[in-house]
Protein backbone atom coordinates (compact mmCIF):
# COMPACT_ATOMS: atom_id res chain seq x y z
CA UNK A 1 0.00 0.00 0.00
CA UNK A 2 1.52 3.17 -0.78
CA UNK A 3 -0.14 6.86 0.48
CA UNK A 4 0.69 9.77 -1.66
CA UNK A 5 -0.70 12.23 0.50
CA UNK A 6 1.32 15.02 1.85
CA UNK A 7 0.16 17.90 3.32
CA UNK A 8 3.00 20.80 3.77
CA UNK A 9 3.99 21.79 7.59
CA UNK A 10 7.25 23.44 6.62
CA UNK A 11 8.18 25.63 9.57
CA UNK A 12 5.31 24.09 11.50
CA UNK A 13 6.88 23.51 15.27
CA UNK A 14 5.28 20.52 16.97
CA UNK A 15 5.50 18.29 20.45
CA UNK A 16 4.65 15.13 20.41
CA UNK A 17 4.29 13.27 23.74
CA UNK A 18 4.93 9.71 24.05
CA UNK A 19 7.21 9.95 21.24
CA UNK A 20 10.22 7.42 22.00
CA UNK A 21 7.76 4.66 20.98
CA UNK A 22 4.75 3.38 18.95
CA UNK A 23 2.41 6.03 17.81
CA UNK A 24 3.91 8.88 18.96
CA UNK A 25 7.64 7.83 17.32
CA UNK A 26 6.26 7.16 13.97
CA UNK A 27 3.66 10.71 13.66
CA UNK A 28 6.95 12.52 14.88
CA UNK A 29 9.02 11.14 12.07
CA UNK A 30 6.07 11.81 9.52
CA UNK A 31 5.62 15.48 11.23
CA UNK A 32 9.81 15.81 10.28
CA UNK A 33 9.27 14.49 6.98
CA UNK A 34 6.51 16.91 5.77
CA UNK A 35 8.25 19.93 7.28
CA UNK A 36 8.01 20.20 10.86
CA UNK A 37 10.36 20.57 13.69
CA UNK A 38 9.53 18.50 16.62
CA UNK A 39 10.37 17.90 20.40
CA UNK A 40 9.39 14.93 21.64
CA UNK A 41 8.50 14.36 25.31
CA UNK A 42 7.94 10.93 27.26
CA UNK A 43 8.45 9.22 30.63
CA UNK A 44 11.10 7.21 29.36
CA UNK A 45 14.05 8.95 29.14
CA UNK A 46 16.35 6.38 28.10
CA UNK A 47 14.65 5.75 25.22
CA UNK A 48 14.24 9.43 24.30
CA UNK A 49 18.02 9.78 22.20
CA UNK A 50 17.50 7.06 19.85
CA UNK A 51 14.08 8.01 19.29
CA UNK A 52 15.26 11.54 18.69
CA UNK A 53 17.83 10.26 15.71
CA UNK A 54 15.36 7.72 14.46
CA UNK A 55 12.42 10.79 13.72
CA UNK A 56 14.94 13.33 13.44
CA UNK A 57 13.97 15.48 16.16
CA UNK A 58 14.58 18.80 17.12
CA UNK A 59 14.97 17.86 20.71
CA UNK A 60 13.71 15.94 23.77
CA UNK A 61 11.98 16.54 26.81
CA UNK A 62 11.59 13.71 29.51
CA UNK A 63 9.00 13.73 32.61
CA UNK A 64 5.50 12.75 33.27
CA UNK A 65 2.75 13.92 31.57
CA UNK A 66 0.13 12.97 34.70
CA UNK A 67 2.08 15.55 36.53
CA UNK A 68 1.42 19.41 36.74
CA UNK A 69 4.75 20.29 37.27
CA UNK A 70 6.86 17.86 34.75
CA UNK A 71 4.47 19.23 32.34
CA UNK A 72 4.63 22.73 32.72
CA UNK A 73 8.95 22.11 32.77
CA UNK A 74 8.26 19.92 29.95
CA UNK A 75 6.15 22.66 27.60
CA UNK A 76 8.54 25.28 29.26
CA UNK A 77 11.76 23.86 28.00
CA UNK A 78 10.09 22.64 24.38
CA UNK A 79 8.94 26.13 23.59
CA UNK A 80 12.35 27.45 24.27
CA UNK A 81 13.98 24.89 22.00
CA UNK A 82 11.26 25.29 18.91
CA UNK A 83 10.85 29.36 19.58
CA UNK A 84 7.30 28.24 19.76
CA UNK A 85 4.80 25.46 19.69
CA UNK A 86 2.10 25.41 16.82
CA UNK A 87 1.13 21.66 17.18
CA UNK A 88 0.72 19.03 20.00
CA UNK A 89 0.16 15.44 19.66
CA UNK A 90 -0.78 13.77 22.64
CA UNK A 91 0.31 10.36 21.98
CA UNK A 92 1.62 9.22 25.70
CA UNK A 93 -0.14 6.33 27.09
CA UNK A 94 -0.40 3.04 29.13
CA UNK A 95 -2.80 -0.33 29.00
CA UNK A 96 -4.58 -1.53 31.86
CA UNK A 97 -4.99 -4.95 34.00
CA UNK A 98 -7.66 -5.98 31.93
CA UNK A 99 -9.76 -6.96 35.15
CA UNK A 100 -13.21 -6.42 35.69
CA UNK A 101 -14.08 -4.04 38.25
CA UNK A 102 -14.76 -6.07 41.45
CA UNK A 103 -11.31 -7.37 40.82
CA UNK A 104 -9.34 -4.15 40.00
CA UNK A 105 -6.72 -2.51 42.44
CA UNK A 106 -8.73 1.43 42.74
CA UNK A 107 -4.83 2.56 42.70
CA UNK A 108 -4.05 0.75 39.40
CA UNK A 109 -7.49 2.47 38.27
CA UNK A 110 -6.24 6.04 39.53
CA UNK A 111 -3.16 5.72 37.70
CA UNK A 112 -4.33 4.38 34.04
CA UNK A 113 -6.50 7.43 34.63
CA UNK A 114 -4.27 9.49 35.84
CA UNK A 115 -1.91 8.48 32.27
CA UNK A 116 -4.03 8.58 29.67
CA UNK A 117 -6.74 11.64 30.84
CA UNK A 118 -5.10 13.73 33.08
CA UNK A 119 -1.89 14.05 31.14
CA UNK A 120 -3.70 14.56 28.20
CA UNK A 121 -5.94 17.58 29.90
CA UNK A 122 -2.86 19.03 31.89
CA UNK A 123 -0.93 18.71 28.14
CA UNK A 124 -3.56 20.15 25.88
CA UNK A 125 -3.93 23.18 29.10
CA UNK A 126 -0.15 23.92 29.10
CA UNK A 127 0.05 24.41 25.69
CA UNK A 128 -3.32 25.66 25.02
CA UNK A 129 -2.57 28.38 27.04
CA UNK A 130 0.32 29.88 24.44
CA UNK A 131 -1.92 28.80 21.78
CA UNK A 132 -4.82 31.20 23.39
CA UNK A 133 -2.44 34.09 23.75
CA UNK A 134 -1.39 33.78 19.79
CA UNK A 135 -4.43 32.43 18.61
CA UNK A 136 -3.27 30.01 16.62
CA UNK A 137 -2.56 25.78 17.05
CA UNK A 138 -3.65 22.47 16.17
CA UNK A 139 -3.95 19.81 19.01
CA UNK A 140 -4.41 15.93 18.25
CA UNK A 141 -5.37 13.11 21.06
CA UNK A 142 -5.38 10.03 21.21
CA UNK A 143 -8.32 8.32 21.97
CA UNK A 144 -9.05 4.78 21.28
CA UNK A 145 -11.99 1.67 20.53
CA UNK A 146 -11.72 1.53 23.72
CA UNK A 147 -13.42 5.22 24.13
CA UNK A 148 -16.14 4.46 22.08
CA UNK A 149 -17.49 0.71 22.98
CA UNK A 150 -17.67 -1.15 26.21
CA UNK A 151 -14.73 -3.36 26.76
CA UNK A 152 -15.09 -5.89 29.52
CA UNK A 153 -11.49 -5.83 31.83
CA UNK A 154 -10.66 -2.54 30.54
CA UNK A 155 -12.59 0.34 32.47
CA UNK A 156 -9.82 2.43 33.58
CA UNK A 157 -8.51 2.53 30.08
CA UNK A 158 -11.90 2.70 28.56
CA UNK A 159 -12.97 5.68 31.06
CA UNK A 160 -10.12 7.31 30.59
CA UNK A 161 -10.34 7.20 26.57
CA UNK A 162 -13.96 8.23 26.15
CA UNK A 163 -12.85 11.22 28.63
CA UNK A 164 -10.20 11.99 26.41
CA UNK A 165 -12.48 12.31 23.31
CA UNK A 166 -15.26 14.19 26.05
CA UNK A 167 -12.27 16.63 26.51
CA UNK A 168 -11.33 16.92 22.90
CA UNK A 169 -14.86 18.51 22.07
CA UNK A 170 -14.80 20.71 24.95
CA UNK A 171 -11.67 22.11 24.06
CA UNK A 172 -12.31 22.11 20.60
CA UNK A 173 -15.66 24.49 21.37
CA UNK A 174 -13.46 26.78 23.91
CA UNK A 175 -11.02 27.66 21.77
CA UNK A 176 -12.44 27.69 18.05
CA UNK A 177 -13.73 31.29 17.89
CA UNK A 178 -9.45 31.46 18.52
CA UNK A 179 -8.82 29.08 15.32
CA UNK A 180 -7.71 26.67 17.43
CA UNK A 181 -8.43 23.00 16.40
CA UNK A 182 -8.67 20.38 18.60
CA UNK A 183 -9.63 16.52 17.23
CA UNK A 184 -8.37 13.04 18.23
CA UNK A 185 -7.76 9.84 16.48
CA UNK A 186 -9.62 6.73 17.97
CA UNK A 187 -7.06 3.88 16.67
CA UNK A 188 -8.53 0.05 17.24
CA UNK A 189 -5.58 -2.57 17.08
CA UNK A 190 -2.49 -1.23 15.92
CA UNK A 191 1.15 -3.24 15.98
CA UNK A 192 3.14 -0.70 18.14
CA UNK A 193 5.66 -1.84 21.02
CA UNK A 194 2.65 -1.41 23.81
CA UNK A 195 0.36 -4.33 21.77
CA UNK A 196 3.49 -6.49 20.83
CA UNK A 197 3.83 -7.52 24.96
CA UNK A 198 0.23 -8.18 25.02
CA UNK A 199 0.34 -10.21 22.33
CA UNK A 200 3.76 -12.02 23.35
CA UNK A 201 1.83 -12.52 26.25
CA UNK A 202 -1.20 -14.34 25.00
CA UNK A 203 -3.50 -11.71 26.66
CA UNK A 204 -5.24 -11.65 23.55
CA UNK A 205 -5.88 -13.83 20.07
CA UNK A 206 -4.69 -12.06 16.77
CA UNK A 207 -7.31 -14.13 14.97
CA UNK A 208 -10.27 -12.69 16.88
CA UNK A 209 -9.48 -9.30 16.50
CA UNK A 210 -8.71 -9.58 12.54
CA UNK A 211 -12.19 -11.74 12.09
CA UNK A 212 -14.31 -8.92 14.07
CA UNK A 213 -12.43 -6.06 11.72
CA UNK A 214 -13.74 -5.04 8.80
CA UNK A 215 -10.63 -4.52 6.81
CA UNK A 216 -9.55 -7.90 8.49
CA UNK A 217 -6.62 -7.01 9.98
CA UNK A 218 -4.54 -5.04 12.33
CA UNK A 219 -3.70 -1.65 11.66
CA UNK A 220 0.15 -0.59 11.01
CA UNK A 221 1.52 2.44 13.14
CA UNK A 222 1.62 4.54 9.62
CA UNK A 223 -1.54 4.58 9.23
CA UNK A 224 -2.28 6.41 12.54
CA UNK A 225 0.35 8.75 11.78
CA UNK A 226 -0.99 9.78 8.66
CA UNK A 227 -4.27 10.43 10.26
CA UNK A 228 -2.80 12.57 12.69
CA UNK A 229 -0.65 14.35 10.49
CA UNK A 230 -3.89 15.16 8.67
CA UNK A 231 -5.83 16.55 11.55
CA UNK A 232 -2.67 18.31 12.28
CA UNK A 233 -2.09 20.12 9.05
CA UNK A 234 -4.06 22.92 7.44
CA UNK A 235 -5.57 20.33 5.04
CA UNK A 236 -7.87 19.86 8.07
CA UNK A 237 -8.72 23.53 8.50
CA UNK A 238 -12.32 22.86 9.03
CA UNK A 239 -12.43 19.82 11.20
CA UNK A 240 -12.44 20.61 14.50
CA UNK A 241 -13.86 18.64 17.86
CA UNK A 242 -13.92 15.28 15.82
CA UNK A 243 -12.68 12.03 17.55
CA UNK A 244 -11.74 10.30 14.59
CA UNK A 245 -11.99 6.15 14.44
CA UNK A 246 -9.03 4.86 12.93
CA UNK A 247 -10.14 1.10 13.20
CA UNK A 248 -10.47 -0.80 10.10
CA UNK A 249 -14.38 -0.61 10.81
CA UNK A 250 -14.17 -1.89 13.93
CA UNK A 251 -16.77 0.76 15.36
CA UNK A 252 -19.26 0.37 12.84
CA UNK A 253 -19.43 -2.88 13.31
CA UNK A 254 -22.71 -4.25 14.75
CA UNK A 255 -23.73 -7.57 14.13
CA UNK A 256 -23.55 -11.08 16.20
CA UNK A 257 -21.53 -12.98 13.14
CA UNK A 258 -18.65 -13.95 12.19
CA UNK A 259 -17.77 -10.61 10.04
CA UNK A 260 -14.82 -12.03 7.47
CA UNK A 261 -17.54 -15.25 7.16
CA UNK A 262 -20.22 -12.80 5.97
CA UNK A 263 -18.34 -10.85 3.61
CA UNK A 264 -16.36 -13.12 1.69
CA UNK A 265 -20.12 -14.85 1.25
CA UNK A 266 -18.94 -18.19 3.23
CA UNK A 267 -21.41 -17.99 6.07
CA UNK A 268 -24.67 -17.96 6.76
CA UNK A 269 -27.26 -15.58 5.92
CA UNK A 270 -26.68 -11.64 7.23
CA UNK A 271 -30.50 -12.09 7.25
N1 LIG B 1 -1.40 0.42 19.93
C1 LIG B 1 -2.70 0.35 19.90
O1 LIG B 1 -3.29 -0.62 19.41
C2 LIG B 1 -3.52 1.49 20.43
C3 LIG B 1 -4.90 1.46 20.23
C4 LIG B 1 -5.67 2.51 20.70
C5 LIG B 1 -5.07 3.58 21.34
N2 LIG B 1 -3.72 3.57 21.53
C6 LIG B 1 -3.13 4.71 22.22
O2 LIG B 1 -2.10 5.24 21.42
C7 LIG B 1 -1.14 5.88 22.24
C8 LIG B 1 0.24 5.34 21.91
O3 LIG B 1 0.24 3.96 22.16
P1 LIG B 1 1.37 2.99 21.57
O4 LIG B 1 0.70 1.73 21.24
O5 LIG B 1 2.17 3.73 20.59
O6 LIG B 1 2.20 2.72 22.92
P2 LIG B 1 3.76 2.65 23.22
O7 LIG B 1 3.86 1.96 24.53
O8 LIG B 1 4.51 2.12 22.06
O9 LIG B 1 4.14 4.19 23.38
C9 LIG B 1 3.65 4.95 24.46
C10 LIG B 1 4.73 5.92 24.89
O10 LIG B 1 4.18 6.72 25.97
C11 LIG B 1 5.18 6.86 26.96
N3 LIG B 1 4.56 7.10 28.27
C12 LIG B 1 3.87 6.20 29.02
N4 LIG B 1 3.47 6.79 30.16
C13 LIG B 1 3.94 8.07 30.13
C14 LIG B 1 3.85 9.16 31.03
N5 LIG B 1 3.23 9.03 32.22
N6 LIG B 1 4.43 10.33 30.68
C15 LIG B 1 5.07 10.46 29.49
N7 LIG B 1 5.18 9.45 28.60
C16 LIG B 1 4.62 8.27 28.93
C17 LIG B 1 5.92 5.53 26.95
O11 LIG B 1 7.19 5.64 27.56
C18 LIG B 1 5.98 5.22 25.46
O12 LIG B 1 7.15 5.73 24.87
C19 LIG B 1 -1.55 5.60 23.68
O13 LIG B 1 -2.28 6.72 24.16
C20 LIG B 1 -2.46 4.40 23.55
O14 LIG B 1 -3.39 4.33 24.59
C21 LIG B 1 -2.94 2.55 21.09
Amino acid sequence: MSATFSPDMTGRRALVTGGASGIGEVTAKLLNQLGASVVLADLNADALPDAAKRTGALGTVDGNVASAADVDRMVADADAMLGGIDLLFNSAGIGDDLVPVHAQSPERWQHVVDVNLKGTYLMCRAVGRQMVERKLGAIVNVSSIVGIGAFPGRSAYGVAKAGVGHLTKTLACEWGNLGIRVNAIAPAYTRTPMVQSLLDRKIFDPTLIENRTPLGRFAETEEMARAACFLLSDWASYITGVVLPVDGGWSAYGAAGDVVKIRTGDGASAG
